[in-house]
């Protein structure tokens, strides 16, 4: 397996079952964050893709959409960047960027900036993300470059990925969902149409590296065609 992308669902539950606020689970996430980044990187993976924030959940109440904000913007500066820095991982966001507030833009751009050139494993942060919106935004740039050049021919895939938010990263191997619903929730529809899926009852919280060295051995039986006749 070389990429692994993980819905972090179940925070808000793990908070609510323990009397406690949403934010509470949210923190809680963030610190099983640091967990899946340190297993990926034991398992050798290249890239980890994590769904932090969906363009949907923007519709969250005020209080909760800031505290998750302020949450990630935390731990990217205090936790994911002093551990990028001395693991040479390199940090990429993916998403619409325009929809976050100037502080978190600000611990993006710092984590952007100062991890690009390093070539260890790739975590991937997707953020105000949402598949329908990302390929809507592609399709509006390829238009438009298209037509600056005066080019009217129809388009094929391999035309459209460059624009796609995860240009240059490999398609997931695996998708990877917690909090026991068996859905996407609109994360890489494109990318993941060859992805193995995975789903798990446990909440986003309580995840532990156990849990990824179990599914990189499962991964590892599964024989997967791409349309040819297996062998
Ligand atoms: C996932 O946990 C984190 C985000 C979507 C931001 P939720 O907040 O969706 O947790 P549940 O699903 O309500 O338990
Ligand atoms: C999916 O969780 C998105 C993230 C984990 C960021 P949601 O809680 O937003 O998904 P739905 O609304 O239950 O589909
Ligand atoms: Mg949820």
């Amino acid at each position: 397996m070389k990429h692994l992308a993980i819905i972090m669902d179940g925070n808000g539950r793990w908070a609510t079952m323990r009397g406690l606020e949403r934010t509470a689970g949210h923190a809680e996430g963030a610190k099983a964050v640091l967990r899946a980044v340190e297993a990926a990187e034991q398992l050798g993976l290249e890239c980890l893709s994590l769904y932090a924030f969906s363009t949907e959940n923007h519709r969250r109440s005020k209080r909760e959409v800031l505290g998750i904000f302020g949450i990630i913007a935390e731990f990217l500066d205090e936790v994911l960047l002093p551990y990028a820095m001395r693991k040479g991982l390199r940090i990429r966001f993916i998403g619409d960027m325009s929809r976050i507030t100037s502080e978190l833009m600000s611990s993006i751009a710092r984590v952007n900036a100062a991890t690009i050139n390093h070539t260890g494993m790739t975590v991937i942060i997707a953020l105000s993300y949402g598949g329908r919106e990302e390929v809507v935004h592609a399709v509006n740039l390829l238009i438009e470059n298209k037509l600056l050049n005066g080019d009217y021919r129809k388009i094929s895939y391999e035309e459209l990925e460059p624009y796609l938010y995860t240009v240059n990263l490999p398609d997931p191997d695996a998708v990877w969902r917690f909090g026991g619903y068996q859905r996407l929730s609109g994360f890489m529809p494109l990318q993941t149409t060859y992805s193995e899926l995975f789903f798990s009852d446990k909440l986003w919280p309580d995840f532990q590296a156990e849990d990824m060295f179990a599914l990189a051995a499962r991964f590892a039986q599964i024989k997967r065609n791409f349309g040819e006749v297996s062998q």
